[in-house]
């Protein structure tokens, strides 16, 4: 697979453990840009000349591709620049949804304790201004979501659930779905969130399935460019949402004292896109695609399973993952004791390997588990097992170094 990722021929000795800060893009996908800046660059919607022309059709055809992939129908895929930018959107506008089930009382907004910062903070400002209580899923001592403390947390005041479907820190899976019925049981009017930044490039997401009414994810966790990301709505929840951006594009007439907007997801997307990255990341899912997602799933999991079980070798490692190996994903933390995860991420960067280290913008959860960091790896296709062992042994040396 690293043949398809120019960073390895530019980088040959690099061992890169970080796919869950950002994947590396495959060579389809850096010349998807290239091409369209080199030969197909113009604005779209507007223009009545070839250029906008085929400009616009790719960026609905990378829309149609993207909606595909997750199951969701055209009209409900919303471009963002990533995931921060999907949950804030929804943040500023989910009044339009929520505000009369407020008055009925139901003001509560359930998190869970292994939120990224990104599906944390932006809840906590909308519960600072608009009178809303923050309510959070706590974790077991495997490392997973307590469910049957989300039974007692989940009530029928719960206007919003906003969950993670996989930690960026401990790599679990949640079990989305069921706290997506939960939530519905007690609040048939309950709006549900679901963060899939590091679920959507491993595992086949199935929004019907999910049955949530919003899913947020990055494009560039998923082998595409930087500064593109998507929101997918319902449509008849969509239908309801106030506009998040006004100006061009969104709308279908204007007065000097009012406007009228364009239909989903049109509305959505004021002013110029990011028409470069939403044609990369369509390409970036033709990749993906013909590989096949449940192939990537089959490497990542040997690659995962082979990982753990090299790790649990090393003396003195806390490993931070469920025992429940089937709901994880290639993500795995864990600390060397008596060595800060900055040094051993700083020390690893000697021996070429690229890992993370600290919080991962998951400040409350460390402080669940007691510690202040992780060291953390994580893996996309182009990883291999020779990667892992050029982990464990360098562990090991640093370890000799520190203990000397
Ligand atoms: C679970 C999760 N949610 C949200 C985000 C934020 O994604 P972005 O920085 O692409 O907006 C991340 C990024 O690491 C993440 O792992």
């Amino acid at each position: 697979m690293k043949q398809h990722f120019p960073i390895f021929e530019n980088n040959p000795e690099l061992v890169y453990l970080d796919s869950a800060a950002t994947t590396q893009k495959p060579k389809q996908v850096i010349d998807a840009i290239t091409s369209f800046y080199e030969k197909e660059n113009a604005n779209i919607h507007r223009g009545l000349y070839g250029l906008s022309i085929e400009a616009t059709k790719k960026y609905e055809e990378a829309r149609k591709i993207i909606a595909d992939f997750i199951n969701a129908d055209e009209n409900e895929i919303i471009f963002t620049s990533g995931t921060t930018h999907a949950i804030n959107m929804l943040v500023y506008t989910i009044d339009s949804l929520t505000w009369t089930e407020k008055g009925k009382g139901k003001n509560e907004i359930v998190l869970s304790e292994m939120e990224h910062h990104s599906n944390l903070v932006p809840w906590q400002q909308l519960a600072k201004h608009f009178g809303y209580k923050l309510k959070f899923i706590p974790i077991t001592d495997n490392f997973e979501l307590d469910h049957n403390k989300a039974r007692e947390i989940i009530t029928d005041k719960t206007a919003i659930l906003s969950i993670t479907h996989t930690s960026n820190a401990l790599g679990t899976i949640n079990n989305a779905k069921e706290l997506i019925n939960l939530a519905k049981q007690k609040n048939p009017d309950v709006i549900t969130i679901v963060d899939a930044a590091q679920s959507v490039p491993h595992i086949k997401i199935d929004v019907k399935e999910l049955d949530c009414d919003f899913l947020a994810f990055s494009g560039h966790k998923l082998y595409g460019p930087m500064g593109i990301g998507i929101l997918y709505g319902k449509k008849e929840v969509l239908d309801k949402l106030r506009p998040f951006h006004f100006g061009g594009d969104m709308i279908k007439s204007v007065t000097l004292e009012a406007s009228e907007f364009q239909p989903v997801p049109n509305r959505f997307e004021a002013g110029t896109q990011n028409i470069a990255s939403v044609i990369a990341l369509g390409e970036a899912i033709r990749f993906i695609n013909r590989i096949g997602l449940s192939k990537i799933q089959d490497h990542e999991k040997q690659l995962k399973k082979y990982a753990l079980t090299k790790l649990k070798t090393i003396k003195n490692i806390d490993i931070y993952h469920s025992s429940n190996t089937d709901n994880t994903s290639s993500i795995i933390s864990f600390n060397l004791k008596g060595i800060h995860s900055h040094d051993l991420a700083s020390l690893l960067n000697d021996y070429n390997i690229a890992i993370r280290a600290g919080h991962h913008c998951c400040m409350p959860l460390m402080s669940a588990l007691n510690i202040t960091g992780t060291a953390r790896i994580s893996f996309g296709i182009y990883n291999t097992k020779e990667d892992i062992d050029k982990l464990c042994d360098a562990l090991i040396k640093i370890q000799e170094v520190f203990n000397k």
